[in-house]
């Protein structure tokens, strides 16, 4: 099995602040990989790491590696623009940007320069398709995205970041603000995709995790506490920690 992402002995300061311990775990390529873990465990730091969206972040310390395809992404050479292309991230509340439907989707074919209208159409059209929501929206491709309902806001959020091809999609906590429908929709979706990229979701849902991860790793207060097969962590964990949490005991 091939690795996608090979994170090695990862720390991450803010300022001072030790958020993120010596996390060390790898992703095999086309698979589901859930992160858990209680509030302010450095679930979504580590997710920012992975395409450098961290170098946004002010007072953000970086030490470790991360291996992308056996590149290590924080090499002075690699560009990160093309790294965050290679990278779809989904954040936890939906975030359409103010235009059409069509333009959401088409935004990051557009940054690539291009601008052959046939083209984008049939891009745009197929990444709607890939989220299935072509069938919702084909009609309206001209309206705002506003117009949509969060579930379908959080899958149009999908099909931009799949319009420019990215081999990784990082979704932290997409569906926290949907309802069970939309949720399913979302899991159906990801199970999907799965066949053609290598996906890292953070979650809160346990149910979720359990359904569609292929891995599990569960950080506990920016350590890494055990990660293996969801049937290992979900079934037979061997930290009674790890036990507790995904049994519920605390969150
Ligand atoms: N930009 C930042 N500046 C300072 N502290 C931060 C910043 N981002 C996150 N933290 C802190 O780092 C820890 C981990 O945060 P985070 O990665 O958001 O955790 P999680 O996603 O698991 O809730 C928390 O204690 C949080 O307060
Ligand atoms: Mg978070």
């Amino acid at each position: 099995m091939t690795h996608a992402l090979e994170i090695r002995n990862l720390h991450i300061y803010y300022n001072s602040f030790h958020a993120v311990k010596g996390i060390s775990i790898t992703i095999p390529t086309n698979t589901i990989t859930a992160i858990i873990g209680p509030s302010g465990c450095g679930k979504s730091s580590f997710l920012r790491v992975i395409n450098r969206m961290n170098d946004l972040v002010p007072h953000a310390r970086i030490l470790g590696e991360v291996f992308f395809r056996g590149v290590n992404i924080y090499d002075p050479s690699v560009c990160e623009i093309d790294l965050r292309r290679r990278m779809g991230m989904v954040f936890q509340k939906p975030n359409p940007f103010p235009f059409s439907i069509f333009d959401n989707v088409a935004f990051g074919l557009r940054i690539q320069n291009r601008r052959d209208k046939v083209f984008l159409q049939e891009r745009v059209e197929e990444s709607l398709r890939r989220c299935a929501l072509w069938d919702e929206v084909r009609d309206r491709l001209h309206q705002s995205a506003y117009e949509l309902s969060g579930g379908q806001q959080q899958r149009l959020c999908i099909a931009r970041a799949l319009a420019v091809y990215p081999d990784v999609l990082l979704l932290d906590e997409p569906c926290a603000s949907l309802d069970p429908k939309a949720t399913k929709r979302i899991e159906e979706l990801l199970q999907k995709l799965k066949e053609e990229i290598t996906i890292v979701i953070v979650t809160h849902n346990m149910q979720q995790a359990r359904r569609i991860s292929d891995y599990a790793a569960f950080f506990h207060s920016g350590e890494l506490v055990e990660w293996g097969t969801s049937a290992e962590i979900f079934d037979y964990p061997k930290k009674q920690l790890t036990q507790e949490y995904t049994q519920g005991l605390f969150g």
